[in-house]
């Protein structure tokens, strides 16, 4: 069935940056519905060809050896471009009228994708339903809602509730790129394509799990939002729990929408509640030095650009294993690394043991995507000597090429009408309130104090002590894979 994709926002940084590449990476590769239109809504007053010129420079800019001037041009004759106001019904009643000219009344799949600013997400959803754009008595309409998806679990449930008025929870895809990410998706693959790691997933032998986000960028000209926002907001309640609920999650009976959401909605079911006292205790927050003078940034900022959560999961699979959740903006290097800790042999006969080293797999998420396998070796001709060493995979070496943009695969999901890998309306209601009491505590009591840590290194030095106070160690490792 044809296509079109509206874009709300289409002046903006991602609409250039990410999703017209990756429609284009999709139609270079012959993935798209044809014809599969696009058009784009904002207020600039642009032209067709105006907007098909700025993308094309922007696109060229982004993808590189991959931009093919002769590909684009068949691409970009199905780019339009309608001027409008978000507030204004007239200008959707034109969208209306625009979208159907070009339909020429064919059944077509719309989708609606909201890359505004968030305060604009309301009111588009609004618009839409007056205007009668979501009625789909000429093929399916979909909505697509960028991050962040309401900034506590009040609004993203005023949001959700909002969105329901004009479509149903079928037609809804919240978007967290991270679930678009290869490696991700790869996580459930091992897990539950293979049989030799669910018998050792779980209390019996893994001792801990930690899961880390290093970025070695600052928050640069995005300080306005970050302040307001800080690391949890913008990383944990969305990227940093994604990653857990993949982890801890059980294995779905099928992989569809539905049974993959309900087991990872389990996982956030299971988080223990902080209370104060495992608010100041269980997790860490910090800011890099120097980000108070950040353009936007408030001199007196408490925000952290650092944190660590250590969560608990009650359920029979994870009790008394805890997972650690850390990220910063500003520290050694970039690396998403999901590592599982093996708990240590329950009988140890090797005196000369490398180290306190038990076995370890370290999911490598971005970059040099791949995964790690850390076990004892004897080291040849030297008695009973041991060494910790690895077995690696690498992406790359394995398939070649780089890996696709995690938007390609998630805007082919929308037209195809699969929603696995976007987050369901309770999933992110219910991580907002795992995230909520732990920012109203910061706020109220104080504690744990915001630490300061120098950009470039893993956070603060607190957090190397307090997790040698629970006998453990981060796994500091920049990428572990070439
Ligand atoms: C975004 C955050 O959601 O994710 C950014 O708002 C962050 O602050 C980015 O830099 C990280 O994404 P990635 O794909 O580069 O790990």
């Amino acid at each position: 069935m044809p296509a079109s994709i509206v874009i709300f926002g289409a002046s903006g940084d991602l609409t250039s940056r990410k999703l017209v590449p990756s429609l284009y990476q999709l139609f270079r590769k012959k993935r798209l519905p044809t014809p599969t239109r696009i058009v784009g809504f904002s207020r600039s007053p642009f032209t067709h060809e105006q907007w098909r010129d700025s993308l094309r420079e922007s696109t060229a800019k982004f993808l590189e050896k991959d931009f093919d001037p002769k590909i684009w041009d068949e691409f970009a004759a199905q780019i339009y471009y309608q001027a409008g106001d978000i507030g204004e019904p007239k200008d959707f009643a034109q969208l209306g009228k625009f979208l159907d000219d070009l339909e020429g009344g064919n059944q077509t799949t719309r989708i609606y994708y909201l890359a505004t600013a968030p305060r604009f997400y309301e009111p588009a959803v609004t618009q839409l339903g007056a205007s009668g754009l979501a009625d789909e008595s000429h093929g399916p309409r979909r909505i697509v809602v960028e991050k962040p998806f309401g900034t506590d679990q009040a609004s993203a449930r005023r949001l959700n509730e909002h969105m329901h008025r004009v479509f149903r929870e079928s037609q809804v895809y919240r978007i967290d790129h991270y679930l678009g990410k290869e490696t991700v998706q790869n996580m459930m693959v091992l897990r539950f394509a293979n049989t030799i790691f669910e018998p050792v997933w779980n209390r019996n032998y893994v001792d801990h799990v930690q899961i880390t986000v290093a970025e070695e960028v600052k928050v640069g000209r995005r300080g306005d939002y970050y302040d307001t926002a800080g690391v949890l907001r913008d990383m944990f309640q969305n990227h940093l729990l994604q990653l857990m609920m993949v982890t801890a999650m059980e294995a779905p009976v099928k992989f569809d929408a539905d049974q993959v959401r309900n087991e990872k909605v389990k996982v956030l079911q299971a988080v223990r509640p902080m209370t104060r006292v495992n608010v100041a205790q269980d997790t860490l927050r910090a800011q890099y030095d120097g980000y108070r003078q950040e353009p936007g940034v408030a001199p007196n900022s408490q925000t952290a650009t650092f944190a660590v959560l250590k969560l608990s999961v009650d359920n029979w699979r994870w009790q008394g294993v805890p997972f650690y959740l850390r990220s910063g903006k500003a520290m050694s290097c970039r690396t998403t690394q999901i590592v599982i800790q093996f708990r240590e042999p329950p009988h140890q006969m090797f005196p000369n043991r490398a180290g306190n080293d038990a076995n370890r797999l370290v999911i490598q998420v971005q970059p040099a995507e791949g995964i790690q396998l850390h076990f004892q070796t004897k080291v040849p001709d030297a008695g009973m000597d041991l060494r910790f060493t690895d077995l690696d995979f690498s992406f790359q070496r394995e398939f070649h090429g780089a890996l696709p943009e995690a938007y390609e695969r998630l805007l082919q999901d929308v037209l195809a009408g699969d929603a696995s890998l976007f987050a369901r309306a309770d999933e992110v209601e219910l991580a907002w309130g795992i995230i909520d009491p732990i920012l109203a505590t910061w706020d109220a009591t104080g504690e744990p104090p915001v630490l300061t840590y120098e950009a470039g290194l893993w956070g603060p030095m607190e957090s190397i002590e307090w997790m040698h106070r629970q006998r453990r160690e981060w796994f500091d490792a920049c990428p572990v894979l070439e």
